[in-house]
């Protein structure tokens, strides 16, 4: 998936607290190296960079990385944010006391390459925090009702009926844990909240659907049933997010997300 189209800008900003507590955890020191993977617009390495760390993001998308260049320049911060993914991370063995993925490396399709490639770049007594969010919660039934609709008329994804192991969970402690323990890590996964608001259902809807998952599920339905499918995917959504809505004057949602934390033994 292309995370350039569309505008996650205003998912950002609602992520934005969780990066808050992601780099409060993290707790680079000055001048410690800072590596944000997944870092989209920057929000994890513009808050460690503030601490006085040296930080570099690594990104997929290409105008992302150009948003976080700017909003870095904007806020007087020295930020490096190259092209990469998680499985392929451009940086040295070694190189990172600290590395950061906020809601960045659990989108990685190769969770093995992954883990490999965050051991490889954290450096001796380094410690590796990733964030993610678990599969219940009111912004994931949001998303499992819009994937439920578009299910209905795209062809299911290959191989899928062959899966028969549960997926690789960044919020799974015994998951995590048998990833990165041979590897000679300890792993701690917390718990935390993350509110959303907006001023309405439906302005919280409109961001949803500047999403880039939004943009890009529509784009793989045929032309003709275009137009059909966003109507039904607007009104089923529009149903799921009345019912979780904590406040009847406006919007609000509070979805719990994770974080691993993950030391160098
Ligand atoms: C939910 S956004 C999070 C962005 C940012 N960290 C934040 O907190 O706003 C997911 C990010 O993961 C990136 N991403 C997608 N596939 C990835 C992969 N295989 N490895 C690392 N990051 C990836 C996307 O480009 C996107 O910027």
């Amino acid at each position: 998936m292309d995370w350039s189209v569309g505008e996650y800008e205003l998912t950002a900003a609602q992520l934005l607290p969780a990066a808050k507590i992601l780099v409060d955890l993290a707790a680079p020191k000055p001048g410690e190296v800072v590596v944000d993977v997944g870092c989209g617009t920057g929000n994890a390495a513009l808050l460690a960079a503030v601490t006085g760390a040296k930080v570099t993001g690594v990104d997929p998308a290409r105008r992302l990385l150009e948003v976080a260049r700017a909003r870095a320049k904007d806020e007087g911060l020295d930020v490096t944010f190259v092209e990469g993914t998680g499985e392929a991370i451009p940086l040295d063995d070694g190189v990172a006391n600290v590395v950061v993925s906020s809601f960045g490396v659990m989108f990685s399709p190769d969770v093995p390459a992954a883990v490999a490639e965050l051991d490889r770049i954290t450096a001796t007594g380094g410690r590796i925090l990733v964030t993610s969010f678990p599969p219940e919660g009111p912004m994931m039934k949001v998303m499992g009702a819009a994937i439920e609709e578009l299910s209905r008329v795209l062809p299911p994804p290959p191989a899928s009926n062959d899966r028969a192991e549960k997926p690789f969970g960044w919020h799974d402690e015994a998951d995590v844990r048998t990833a990165f323990e041979p590897r000679g890590f300890e792993v701690t996964v917390t718990r935390h909240q993350l509110p959303m608001r907006a001023t309405s259902v439906q302005a919280h809807l409109e961001r949803l659907e500047k999403h880039p998952s939004a943009i890009t599920g529509l784009q793989a339905v045929p032309d003709a049933k275009r137009t059909e499918v966003a109507g039904r995917i607007r009104r089923r959504m529009t149903e799921v997010l009345e019912t979780v809505n904590e406040d009847p004057a406006a919007f609000l949602i509070t979805s719990p997300f994770t974080i691993a934390t993950i030391r160098r033994r």
